[in-house]
């Protein structure tokens, strides 16, 4: 199976590839985490990308696509993939079909989470990460057990940087502007399922399964 999932920051995104990820066994390809890491490793990648991330605006199109490439080449991904954040233009989109097309592959589906702005903001203003291993949670909706401690390695959980104010101004425009295009886009490729992504993240993760499967065709339509 090989998935995009779509929608404005704090949609769920990562919430649902992770579980969708353990669920089918694929890895979950998330450009915001790979891009995150490189800026804490400090390579060349994280040194382009991190001021323009910070802000809230896209990276541009060549240093993306060349993560991703390199990502979907590794041996576990030949079964499937679920890509988390990716594509996020159309230039990203028409270069993933033609990179999957060049290994004769092609996207199964692509679904788009659909949730309010004012839940979006609820969503982001209460993230809080770990900067160790990554763990997502929720000051209200998803806390971890101990206050501001992750629950896997005990590490003291951070706000993401582009998780402020201004930042997330920028990334909803960006998003309005450059990737919701894409659900036309893929609308046109009879690819795009449309989910509700408010609701506990169970239910949302099985309006993802239902909405995977093929549809049916109506004898004469
Ligand atoms: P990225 O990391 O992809 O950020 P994003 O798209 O803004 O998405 P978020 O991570 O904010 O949200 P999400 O949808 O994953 O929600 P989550 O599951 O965490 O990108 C960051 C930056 O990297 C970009 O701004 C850009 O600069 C750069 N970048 C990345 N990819 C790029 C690309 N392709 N091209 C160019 N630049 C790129 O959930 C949010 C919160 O809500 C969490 O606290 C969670 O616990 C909670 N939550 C989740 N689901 C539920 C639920 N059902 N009910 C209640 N709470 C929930």
């Amino acid at each position: 199976m090989n998935l995009v999932l779509l929608g404005p920051p704090g949609a769920g995104k990562g919430t649902q590839a992770k579980r969708l990820a353990t669920r089918l066994d694929i890895p979950h390809v998330s450009t915001g985490d790979i891009l995150r890491q490189a800026v804490k490793d400090g390579t060349e990648l994280g040194k382009k990308a991190g001021p323009l991330m910070a802000s809230g605006k896209l990276v541009p199109d060549d240093l993306v696509v060349g993560i991703v490439k390199d990502r979907l080449l590794q041996p576990d991904a030949a079964k499937g993939f679920i890509l988390d954040g990716f594509p996020r233009t159309i230039p990203q989109a028409e270069m993933l079909d033609e990179g999957l097309a060049r290994h004769d592959k092609a996207l199964d589906a692509v679904i788009s989470l659909e949730v309010p702005i004012e839940t979006l903001v609820e969503r982001i203003s209460g993230r809080r990460s770990c900067p160790r291993d990554g763990s997502v949670y929720h000051v209200v909706q998803n806390p971890p057990r101990r206050a501001g401690v992750c629950d896997l390695c005990g590490t003291g959980l951070v706000q993401r940087e582009d998780d402020k104010e201004e930042s997330v101004r920028t990334r909803m425009q960006a998003y309005a502007a450059s990737t919701a295009p894409l659900k036309d886009f893929y609308a046109r490729r009879g690819l795009l399922r449309v989910v509700d992504g408010v609701g506990a993240p169970e239910a949302i993760e099985a309006a993802v399964l239902q909405a995977m499967k093929p549809r049916e065709v109506t004898p004469g339509a």
